[in-house]
């Protein structure tokens, strides 16, 4: 799968190869969601985690949940008209182009990812609107200039960006800088710009979570970092954190409102604006 055409709107490499003997994460969470686009490793890996911690399809699709009803706000009530989605992950239901399209038809939007599989699928992420445009960026988070520069053939960074980076800065360790990296991107973008983030926590209620956690460290990839609630704070820190604040993403402003709170998840979200 490795030999396939690059194509020529999409910035990268690909030479990179799929390694169908580890589980990669892209494709665990795509098991998670019900997709197909996974293979043995992933689904056997995703099977121990599930006995582990059988919350963890919940907390995937969460996650995604936070996803529309954020990018729904952003582009609705805000009127943001360009996203820079890090991390994307394969193509599933409602991507953020289609959430900010629904909303925004001129929107713009720009993802990027590492992975070699979401390279491959990423075509399928590049059907939008005539009015709006999509670009799908392969580099790593860690490599904050190669994004920007990528990315300003597409958003202009005079104009607010929501900056979405949904189950990704757990895969950078306490010793690579997380926060810089994100303060790094958040820089480059101006006033009114959002940071939407969600994070694996960790807790002392929560062992099943941080033995699924330690498993994922044994058998796949990349190695994810757990944070508390005050270490995931502090990616929002010198923003204008919005309600509810951080919260299990199940609860940041279900829709319709719930009688009581939807189950917690052990993946936090928050939502901030760039002052
Ligand atoms: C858990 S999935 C989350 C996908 C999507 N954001 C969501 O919330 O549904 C993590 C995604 O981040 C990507 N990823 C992990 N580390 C990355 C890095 N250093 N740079 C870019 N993408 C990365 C993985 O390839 C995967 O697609």
């Amino acid at each position: 799968m490795s030999d396939f055409p690059p194509w020529p709107d999409v910035v990268g490499s690909a030479e990179k190869k799929i390694d169908v003997d580890v589980a990669h994460t892209a494709r665990i969470w795509n098991y998670w969601l019900g997709g197909r686009d996974n293979y043995p490793v992933d689904r056997r890996a995703g099977d121990e985690i599930r006995a582990i911690h059988p919350g963890i399809g919940d907390y995937a699709q969460a996650d995604r949940d936070f996803l529309d009803r954020s990018v729904t706000y952003l582009a609705g009530e805000v009127g943001i008209r360009q996203f820079l989605d890090i991390g994307t992950g394969l193509p599933t239901a409602g991507n953020t182009h289609e959430v900010a399209q629904r909303i925004a038809p001129d929107a713009r939007v720009v993802y990027v990812d590492n992975d070699p599989l979401v390279l491959v699928h990423a075509r399928a992420l590049l059907r939008g609107t005539s009015e709006g445009a999509i670009d799908y960026v392969d580099a790593d988070l860690r490599d904050v200039d190669t994004i920007l520069a990528a990315a300003a053939r597409t958003l202009d960074f005079t104009r607010p960006v929501g900056l979405v980076l949904l189950g990704v800065v757990i895969f950078l360790g306490d010793d690579e800088d997380p926060y810089g990296i994100v303060r790094r991107l958040l820089d480059a973008l101006p006033a009114g710009s959002h940071l939407v983030l969600s994070h694996t926590v960790t807790g002392p209620a929560m062992p099943d979570v941080d033995a699924a956690v330690a498993y994922w460290n044994q058998h796949g990839t990349p190695h994810l970092t757990q944070r508390t609630p005050d270490r995931i704070a502090a990616f929002f820190e010198g923003l204008d954190l919005l309600d509810p604040g951080i919260v299990p993403c199940s609860r940041w402003r279900p829709n319709p409102p719930p009688r009581t709170p939807p189950a917690e998840v052990a993946m936090y979200g928050a939502v901030a604006r760039k002052p």
